[in-house]
């Protein structure tokens, strides 16, 4: 259907980011392939963690880094702000999920890992990574790790500083802008996904972060992390700003 004529058509509506967007985000993420990206996740873990057991994955959307980690015997848990996520991933997985927020969290159990994956954590403010970091540190067991991924400037700008698609599936249709604000160093996407049973229009603008690398090195001066590494991709190579993913190892020191 025409875009026009949709929004014509159709009663439109501003939703929190995840609401609408859960629904599809499975298939808008069928490029991502969770298991090998467990294994890598495991993998961190031997290398630099001792005897990970507990893990928490905050951030963990419909779950499916979570299921393949259980599918790898791990004991995980998890939570996500989307209540819409939360219920998606309960029915992907058994392990304890919950709807909680990054900012905020209420956590009584100590964790040998924290995950906080694909790009989460760029939806954060500097302040409240800097919240997190310490808070983490305190949820953390000691050698307990925190890993993270982020996407780099440069990755950013070779491929969603001006980009648009269009995905149809039966009675549903996502489209899809993102464009890049360089003097905020801010990434920003609209989506609106369209409900053609029910002559709807949603959209939800997220905006996400893309800070300096060295930003999370300096944050985490207060919060009893130690930085481990920062790594290119799925390799232990170090990441700069020329790479595209970087995955960050920080670990709480041991007593
Ligand atoms: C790009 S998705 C990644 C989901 C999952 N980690 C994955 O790999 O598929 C970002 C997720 O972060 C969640 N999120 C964003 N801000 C959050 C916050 N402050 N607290 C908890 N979850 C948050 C969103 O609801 C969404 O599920």
């Amino acid at each position: 259907m025409k875009r026009a004529l949709a929004k014509w058509l159709y009663q439109q509506e501003d939703v929190t980011p995840y609401t609408r967007l859960a629904a599809v985000y499975d298939r808008v993420m069928n490029h991502v392939d969770y298991d090998k990206w467990a294994d890598f996740i495991v993998f961190l873990f031997q290398k630099f963690g001792s005897d990970v057991c507990r893990v928490v994955d905050g951030g963990c959307g419909t779950g499916s880094l979570l299921h393949a980690l259980v599918c790898k015997k791990m004991r995980v848990a998890g939570f996500d702000r989307s209540v819409e996520m939360v219920q998606l991933a309960k029915q992907k997985t058994q392990c304890p999920i919950w709807v909680d927020d990054l900012r905020t969290f209420c956590c009584k159990v100590k964790w040998d890992a924290f995950l906080c994956l694909y790009d989460t954590i760029q939806y954060l403010t500097t302040e409240e990574i800097q919240t997190l970091l310490h808070h983490i540190g305190e949820v953390l067991t000691p050698g307990g790790l925190f890993i993270f991924d982020v996407v780099t400037e440069s990755h950013v700008l070779r491929y969603w500083a001006n980009y648009t698609e269009k995905v149809e599936w039966n009675s549903l249709e996502m489209l899809r802008r993102s464009w890049y604000v360089k003097n905020r160093r801010s990434q920003h996407t609209e989506f609106e996904i369209i409900d053609k049973d029910h002559n709807k229009v949603y959209r939800e603008r997220h905006i996400q972060y893309i800070y300096p690398l060295e930003t999370f090195i300096k944050m985490s001066g207060e919060s009893g992390l130690r930085f481990v590494g920062q790594f290119e991709d799925f390799t232990l190579n170090p990441g700069n700003e020329k790479s595209d993913r970087i995955h960050f190892v920080f670990r709480r020191a041991a007593i």
